[in-house]
């Protein structure tokens, strides 16, 4: 309650009555701007009793949720829908005072199809529960909006891959054309058939089968969808395993590793296996970067709402121009690269929904930003009372 009102409260015997009404009056006038302001919001807002009754509601939330009754204040919230999954949702997560954030659901509303958001925070008085707030979001825009973005970029990294393959393909099919002809020249001249020669143009073409057959298997395993197993993780042990996998392996090559680690990280959920497989995959690129040796800095810190882990080399770094082609499959500067790795790393990051950043300075170095959202598994608790408001 407001400092003014409680002395207004305590002294209300000594007031006369012109101060009173002013008070009245300034009070309701406060009170209605706020009804005013929830009344107008876009987002749903229905508030609770303790007993889970409804004891306001918004404009927008009467709009959006599929009520039944004309009266709703003082009914209970799953009493009055007129979908039975919602109200059986409704009372379940009341009722078991479960954590609800972001439940989404599919309502028929005016012949069409929307889907909502729900979340409910407790509302808390003095520490105690005194009710519930629901909010609810219409996501339908939101969600097809994605879709379709996902579907777009889809659709451009499988024409970039498809494109990446099919120049693998043309070299290796072009000599085996070329080799093929030569056999047939040579077995045309039945006498005296070239058999050395036939021997090693069969060997050639051999070869560029098993190659064209190794593009084949890299293709399939970069468009492959994955099957992700998250569980949540200590960042800082896995990346300290993986620092202790390849130490050997940097030490061969001059490169001193340097771990920087935030304490008291929240755990991550990510899927182990295919996170240590991103992380070779760029360290392993580090490593390569740094002919003459160097370091490797890895560090993991809080920034906000994300964990941010940073892998930095002091290589050669990369020219400004193939900043955006690193991640496209088949691109490599290297004489025996796949150019498929760092594809690899890119898809494993998505598929977690995390996201990567590069920074690079050739001669300097390079870094790659990881930044990996924590979750949110914690309902936020709005306080009333005291000096609130
Ligand atoms: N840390 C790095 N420093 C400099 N260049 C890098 C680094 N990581 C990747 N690259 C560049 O990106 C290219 C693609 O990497 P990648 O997809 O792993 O394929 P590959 O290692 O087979 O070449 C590399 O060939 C290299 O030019
Ligand atoms: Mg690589």
């Amino acid at each position: 309650m407001r400092k003014f009102l409680q002395r207004a409260i305590s002294m209300i015997s000594k007031l006369d009555e012109e101060s009173i009404k002013a008070l009245i009056l300034d009070l309701a006038t406060e009170n209605e701007l706020l009804e005013k302001v929830l009344y107008s919001l876009t987002d749903g807002v229905v508030v609770l009793n303790r007993e889970h009754e409804i004891i306001f509601l918004n404009k927008a939330a009467e709009r959006m949720i599929p009520f039944s009754e004309d009266e709703l204040l003082e009914q209970h919230l799953w009493d009055v829908t007129r979908d039975i999954e919602l109200n059986t949702f409704f009372y379940k997560s009341l009722n078991d005072a479960d954590i609800v954030k972001d439940k989404e659901f599919y309502i028929e509303a005016g012949g069409g199809v929307r889907t909502l958001s729900f979340t409910f925070m407790p509302l808390v008085k003095s520490g105690a529960i005194e009710g519930n707030i629901l909010h609810v979001d219409d996501i339908t825009e939101k969600k097809s909006k994605e879709a379709r973005l996902r579907r777009a970029e889809n659709l451009a990294s499988l024409t970039t891959l498809t494109a990446g393959v099919a120049h693998e393909i043309k070299n290796p099919l072009g000599s085996i054309g070329i080799h093929i002809q030569l056999i047939q020249k040579a077995l045309k001249n039945r006498q005296n058939p070239d058999i050395d020669n036939v021997e090693k143009f069969l060997e050639v073409v051999n070869e560029e089968v098993e190659r064209l057959n190794g593009i084949i298997v890299d293709f399939l395993f970069a468009v492959r969808p994955m099957d992700l197993d998250p569980a949540l993780t200590d960042l800082n042990r896995i990346v300290n395993e993986l620092v202790e996998f390849t130490m050997y392996e940097a030490k061969d090559a001059g490169v001193d590793i340097k771990e920087e680690f935030a304490e008291d990280l929240p755990w991550i959920s990510m899927d182990e296996k295919y996170f240590k497989q991103a992380m070779l995959n760029i360290i392993k690129n580090a490593i390569a970067a740094m002919p003459d040796g160097g370091t490797l800095c890895i560090q993991t810190r809080r920034r906000g709402d994300c964990i941010e882990l940073t892998v930095s080399d002091t290589g050669i770094g990369i020219p400004e121009e193939n900043l955006t082609k690193i991640f496209e499959p088949y691109f490599t500067t290297k004489e025996f690269g796949s150019g498929l790795g760092l594809t690899l790393v890119y898809k494993i990051i998505k598929e977690h929904r995390w996201d990567i950043q590069l920074k690079s300075r050739e001669g300097e170095g390079t870094s790659f930003i990881i930044c990996m959202p924590i979750p949110q598994k914690d309902k936020k608790l709005i306080e009333w009372g005291e000096n609130e408001i």
